[in-house]
C-alpha cells in the first residue's frame, strides 16, 4: 500500500488515547519496543485470514473470546490455561455438535487497552481520570495511579510474549490433543451442560478408538494432536501498535506484529480517524465493531477503506447491538454489505450491548440477554439468507460471578462473591459452555432449514 505509512495515524484525529505528559519517556519506550521482536509472524496472520475466508463462506465458524481486559495483577499460567481450556471445550461442542471447523481466536496476549464511556470518574466527590487498561494506567483510585505511564507498554509486551509462549506450547505440545477431550473438563463445572459435554466427549473418544482400530488415524494424527490458536486485541493504543508494526519481507506488506488479528472498537471507528488509518495499512485480519450508531453509509466507507480489494477473511464485522435491538440494526447493515457484494465474516458480540448496573451496584450482563442477542443474530441471517460466521464474547475459565443467570443462576446478590474483572463482566466457564451449546443448536437448525429449502427448490 504505497499511500500508507505506519506513522500516518498521527496526522488524523484521535479519540480514546492517553495524553502522555513525558514525551521523552514515551519516545524511549517506543524506540525500545521497535527493537523487540514482533509477537506474531506474517504467515500466521495469512493463515488465519484464509480460515476466516472459509468462515465468510459458511465453511468454518469463528470463536473469539477472552478477557475484557487482561490484567497485570491477575496474570497467571492457570488463568491462561483455563481460558484456553474453555475455548477448546466450546470448539469441541461446535465442531462435534454443528459439524463445522472452528477458528479459535483468543482475546489474549495484547488485550490491555480500554476505551471508556467517560474521560473521568467521580467517587465520593473526587474526580480522577478514568482507568484505561493496565497498558496505560492503574485501576487504583488515586491520581498517581491514573496518570498514563508509557513504561507500562513494556510490561504489557512482556506479558503478551509470555502468554503467547504458553498458548503456543499448549496448542502444539500435546495439551490440545483431541484424545484428551475428557480432561479439558473444569473441576468446578457441574451442570446439565457439563453432563452433556461429558457425553459428547465419550462419543468423540469412541469415534477416535474406532478410527485407530480401523487403522484410519495415522496420517492425520498431527491434526488431531495440535490446534491452531490465534491471538487478538483491540488496536487502541496506537503508539504500541506502531512500534510493533513490521514490514514482512515475504509479501512486502506491513504486519501488526502485536497479535494475529486486531479490531477497531465501536468508539474509535471514525472513517477519517486515527484507528481506521492505522488498520487499513496492515495485512492482518481486521475486526470492526458495529454498534447501534453505525450508519449504512459509514459501513460502506469503512469496508471500502479497510478492504479495498474485497479479500475474503480480511474483514470481520462484529455486531453488538444489545438484545431487542438486533432486528432494528442488523438487517440494514446486512443488506448494505450484500448490495456492495462485500466479503465479510458476520460475527455476534452479545456482550457489549447488554451491560447494565445491577441492583447491588455492580456492572453486569444478564445471561438471558446474551443468549437472546445470539438468537436474534441467527434469526436475522436466516431471514436475509446470509451467513452467521462467528461469535465474540468476554469469558474466563475462572469460576467468577460477573454475569447474572445461567444454569447456576448467579443473582445480583451473588455478584460480589467472585467479581474479579478489571473492566466488563465476563461469562464464567459454565455460562460459556451453555452459550456454545446454543450456538451449535442454532447452526444446526439453520443448516437443516437451508438443506430443506434446497431440496424443495431442487
Ligand atoms: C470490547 O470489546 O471490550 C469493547 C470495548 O467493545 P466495543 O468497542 O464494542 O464497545
Ligand atoms: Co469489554
Amino acid at each position: 500500500m504505497s499511500d500508507w505509512q505506519k506513522t500516518g495515524w498521527r496526522r488524523k484525529p484521535r479519540v480514546q488515547m492517553p495524553d502522555y505528559t513525558d514525551a521523552e519517556a514515551l519516545n524511549r519506550v517506543e524506540a525500545q519496543l521497535a527493537k523487540y521482536p514482533p509477537l506474531v509472524f506474517a504467515g500466521e496472520a495469512r493463515k488465519l485470514k484464509s480460515q476466516l475466508g472459509a468462515a465468510s463462506r459458511g465453511e468454518a465458524f469463528l470463536l473469539q473470546g477472552g478477557d475484557c481486559a487482561e490484567s497485570f495483577a491477575q496474570f497467571s499460567a492457570d488463568g491462561i490455561r483455563d481460558t484456553f481450556k474453555v475455548m477448546l471445550q466450546m470448539a469441541i461442542v461446535l465442531t462435534f455438535g454443528a459439524k463445522v471447523p472452528v477458528v479459535k481466536v483468543g482475546r489474549m496476549a495484547g488485550q490491555f487497552a480500554k476505551p471508556r464511556s467517560a474521560p473521568t470518574e467521580t467517587v465520593d466527590g473526587t474526580e480522577l481520570p478514568s482507568y484505561r487498561g493496565d497498558i496505560i494506567n492503574e485501576l487504583a483510585f488515586t491520581l498517581e495511579a491514573r496518570i498514563p505511564d508509557p513504561q507500562k507498554m513494556l510490561q504489557a509486551y512482556t506479558q503478551a510474549a509470555a502468554t503467547l509462549n504458553l498458548l503456543r506450547a499448549f496448542s502444539t505440545g500435546g495439551y490440545a490433543d483431541v484424545h484428551k477431550v475428557h480432561q479439558w473438563t473444569l473441576g468446578f463445572i457441574e451442570s446439565e451442560k457439563a453432563a452433556k459435554y461429558r457425553e459428547m466427549a465419550a462419543r468423540i473418544g469412541d469415534a477416535l478408538d474406532f478410527m485407530t482400530a480401523a487403522g484410519l488415524s495415522s496420517d492425520k494424527q498431527h491434526e488431531l494432536q495440535t490446534v491452531d490458536f490465534y491471538t487478538s486485541h483491540e488496536s487502541l493504543l496506537l503508539e504500541y501498535e506502531e512500534a510493533l508494526c513490521r514490514l514482512d519481507s515475504t509479501s512486502g506488506k506491513w504486519l501488526a506484529g502485536s497479535g494475529h488479528m486486531i479490531w477497531i472498537g465501536d468508539r474509535t471507528r471514525q472513517p477519517d480517524g486515527a484507528h481506521v488509518e492505522f488498520a487499513r495499512g496492515v495485512q492482518n485480519p481486521i475486526g470492526l465493531k458495529c454498534g447501534p450508531s453505525m450508519t449504512t453509509d459509514d459501513l460502506k466507507r469503512l469496508i471500502e477503506t479497510l478492504n479495498p480489494s474485497n479479500e475474503a477473511g480480511r474483514l470481520t464485522l462484529i455486531a453488538r447491538f444489545g438484545a431487542g435491538k438486533v432486528g432494528e440494526h442488523l438487517p440494514r447493515l446486512v443488506r448494505a454489505v450484500e448490495a456492495e457484494g462485500a466479503n465479510v465474516v458476520w460475527s455476534c458480540d452479545p456482550m457489549h450491548g447488554n451491560t447494565i448496573k445491577s441492583s447491588t451496584g455492580y456492572k453486569t450482563r444478564p445471561f438471558d440477554s446474551v443468549l437472546r442477542e445470539v438468537k436474534e443474530f441467527f434469526a436475522v441471517h436466516k431471514a436475509e439468507g446470509t451467513i452467521p460466521g462467528g461469535v465474540h464474547f468476554e469469558m474466563t475459565g475462572q469460576d467468577v460471578t460477573e454475569c447474572t443467570g445461567g444454569v447456576h443462576a448467579v443473582s445480583d446478590e451473588d455478584l460480589s462473591d467472585r467479581y474479579h474483572t478489571a473492566c466488563d463482566p465476563r461469562l464464567n466457564a459454565s455460562q460459556s459452555l451453555e452459550l456454545a451449546f446454543l450456538v451449535a443448536e442454532e447452526l444446526t437448525a439453520l443448516r437443516d432449514t437451508r438443506a430443506g429449502e434446497a431440496a424443495v427448490s431442487g
